[in-house]
């Protein structure tokens, strides 16, 4: 069988297996269990997939050793070969990244945004549901299904900027947001896709009031790349406002589009508003596909449970379903949704294991 790589489009020629029935599709996938219950939750996560995917994908996974312990090690963070490694993959599946031994900044700006970057991944998709048999700490949540589009690319998040005089009283510090014309404009056609696949309303977020250079350009390209989709109508919120409407009316969001940084403020709030950031999955997404997308739940590596074998896997699964779906298997994501669903609604009060959360979600596929 031939091994060849189609470094372009990410995939993978010839890797097709012929069996009496059907013809499966072999996806190589990078695994990043990363730190912490990072390390607990990817191999449940795992074996969701597998067995989601039986009969239509078949899933050929590539271990790599990134993380805290790596760099305590050897102080390696994200080497090259490892890179091109993660960058001939068809898809990534990370679990988390952060230590509190190591100095803030070095992980995150060192693996997983050089992941993000290097891979052009730039929209970060993160849905919140408040699935039924989830407590949310709001008195009268409604229903919420809100997909956040957070652009993943630019912004504050781009390292432009420097500090001089450093550890002195004169001391100058700066961290300047980029945002290009061409960078925006692929994020808010795809919250614009997005939204006609689902209810069909952008709230673009933004804080257009002070950032009058970046918010007036953001606001024009909604407005003009709105023009193209007239069935589906946009609004607008600053970002101080919103952080309000996520608690007081969330129900009123569909596709919510915004930058960076306020995406990633605003995703961290949605999670709890949905009863906490374990039932939350994301993508981020090279939409192009000219590089793999990464696949991570949102909560972080919660050192303090780590080790003891109780970290929830079911934001790890959804990641799962969301790259199910990129990958075109629709059927097997919304199985792995459906079954996360009923398993949230009958058992989602109970304490239990990472492992028997597993088992009582792959016995529901
Ligand atoms: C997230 C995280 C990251 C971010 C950090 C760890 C770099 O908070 O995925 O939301 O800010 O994007
Ligand atoms: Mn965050």
């Amino acid at each position: 069988m031939s091994n060849t790589w189609n470094a372009r489009s990410g995939r993978r020629a010839g890797a097709t297996s012929v069996t009496a029935m059907s013809t499966t599709q072999t996806y190589h996938i990078a695994v990043i269990p990363g730190d912490g219950i990072g390390k607990e939750i990817i191999p449940v996560a795992q074996a969701a997939l597998d067995k989601a995917a039986e009969g239509a994908a078949h899933f050929e996974y590539e271990s790599f050793d990134l993380g805290a312990e790596r760099y305590l090690r050897d102080g390696a963070i994200l080497p090259d070969e490892d890179l091109e490694r993660i960058k001939r993959t068809d898809a990534i599946l990370l679990g988390a990244i952060g230590d509190p031994r190591i100095k803030a900044g070095i992980l995150e700006r060192g693996l997983l945004l050089k992941l993000r970057f290097a891979l052009d991944q730039y929209v970060n998709l993160r849905p919140s549901k408040l699935y039924k048999g989830v407590t949310s700490p709001l008195a009268d949540p409604g229903d919420i299904d809100f997909v956040v589009v957070r652009e993943g690319t630019e912004g504050l998040y781009c390292g432009a900027g420097g500090a001089i005089r450093r550890d002195t009283p004169a001391e100058v510090a700066t961290e300047v947001s980029l945002n290009t014309a061409y960078g925006v404009e692929r994020v808010v056609r795809y919250a614009f896709e997005l939204a006609m696949k689902r209810r069909k309303h952008v709230t673009l977020v933004h804080k257009k009031n002070v950032l009058v250079n970046a918010g007036d350009m953001w606001q024009r390209i909604v407005d003009r790349v709105g023009e193209e989709y007239p069935e589906v109508s946009h609004d607008y919120q600053h970002i101080d406002a919103a952080t309000i409407f996520l608690v007081s009316d969330p129900s009123r969001f569909d596709v919510i589009l915004t930058d960076n940084l306020f995406g990633d403020i605003l995703t961290d709030e949605a999670g709890a508003v949905v009863g906490g950031v374990g039932y939350s999955a994301s993508g981020c997404i090279n939409a192009s596909n000219e590089y793999p997308s990464m696949f991570e739940p949102i909560h972080g590596s919660a050192p303090d449970i780590a080790g003891k074998g109780i970290a929830n896997p079911t934001a790890a699964i959804l990641s799962t379903a969301m790259l199910l779906r990129h990958l075109g298997f629709e059927e097997p994501a919304v199985r792995i949704e459906r079954a996360v669903e009923a398993d949230i609604e009958e058992l989602g009060s109970t304490q239990r294991s990472t492992q028997q959360v597993g088992q009582d979600i792959l016995a529901r596929l």
